[in-house]
């Protein structure tokens, strides 16, 4: 079996659409998009069953789970296959790794029925890749940084959205899936914390290179303020859970620094596309 498997040649069926991540921030039926009020002003985003778009943003946002969760399974099943037990990652590593595809391949179910049960078809909304890209790094020390401490700590933000988004709606079904999920990736990121720490323990370089790959992909992630904890993001950051997680407390403040850094720049975009917007109607008045 090869190693080091490209992300174009991942196993997927023609029900399954790719786009580029910024395709998707830009579809307007997800949670990143304005909900059709058309007031920019607004002071709550936050994902919850009273935004108008409610139901596309739920099951979009379901929907990227459910390939997330595909994607993490293709990520730690590699990080088990690439890399040589005696010189790169050691086996009690890979035991946390097959324990982790384990557990993502049960979430690939959870949120397939989840979907079914939110009236959703596979491919109805489209995948991107980011999360195995950031998976085919070649230092087993990359990926635990990238995917286990980036991106399954986002894991845990959305869960916990959209875990309170089922009690809010009165979904027993919803509220618990994630629940139990969200239990899983705090050990998944549990996990990516230990083992950074061990194995860059007597390499401060490695372990810098390491931190700073996670939070450019943090940076890549809080693509448009979508997750901090104002309330003018679609999704919260669960500190708590990060706490639990072993995310120092200074870490959980840059996580919430560079996520409100990101939200202040898409804000500043969008009151200049309004701007824009508002000059070619007045222009267009004016003729
Ligand atoms: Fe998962
Ligand atoms: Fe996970």
């Amino acid at each position: 079996m090869r190693k080091f498997f490209p992300v174009e040649e991942l196993a997927r069926d023609e029900r399954f659409n790719k786009i580029t991540m910024k395709d998707r921030q830009n579809d307007p039926r997800s949670v990143f998009a304005a909900d059709g009020e058309g007031d920019s002003k607004r002071a709550n985003f936050r994902l919850t069953p009273a935004r108008r778009d409610a139901s596309d943003g739920a099951r979009g946002l379901m929907h990227g789970i459910f390939v997330g969760e595909i994607q993490a399974l293709e990520g730690a099943g590699r990080t088990c296959w690439d890399f040589e037990t005696e010189t790169e990652a050691p086996f009690a590593l890979k035991l946390d790794m097959a324990r982790q595809c384990w557990d993502e391949a049960r979430h690939v179910e959870i949120s397939v029925k989840l979907s079914d049960w939110m009236g959703t078809e596979i491919g109805q909304y489209a995948e991107n890749t980011v999360l195995f890209e950031a998976a085919c790094s070649t230092d087993p020390v990359m990926r635990l940084a990238g995917v286990n401490r980036a991106l399954e700590g986002l894991a845990i933000d959305v869960f916990t959205t959209m875990k309170e988004f089922g009690d809010l709606a009165g979904d027993p079904y919803l509220e618990f899936c994630e629940d139990w999920m969200l239990a899983d990736e705090v050990t998944h990121v549990k996990m990516g914390s230990d083992w950074l720490r061990k194995m860059t323990e007597k390499d401060p370089e490695r372990r810098n290179k390491a931190l700073e790959f996670q939070s450019v992909v943090d940076k890549l992630f809080s693509y448009g303020g979508t997750r901090s904890d104002s309330s003018e993001s679609p999704i919260g950051l669960a500190r708590r859970f990060r706490e639990l997680a072993g995310f120092t407390d200074e870490e959980v403040e840059s996580i919430a620094d560079v996520s409100l850094q990101a939200l202040n720049e898409r804000k500043l975009a969008v009151a200049k596309m309004l701007g824009a917007a508002d000059s070619l109607t007045a222009a267009a008045a004016g003729e």
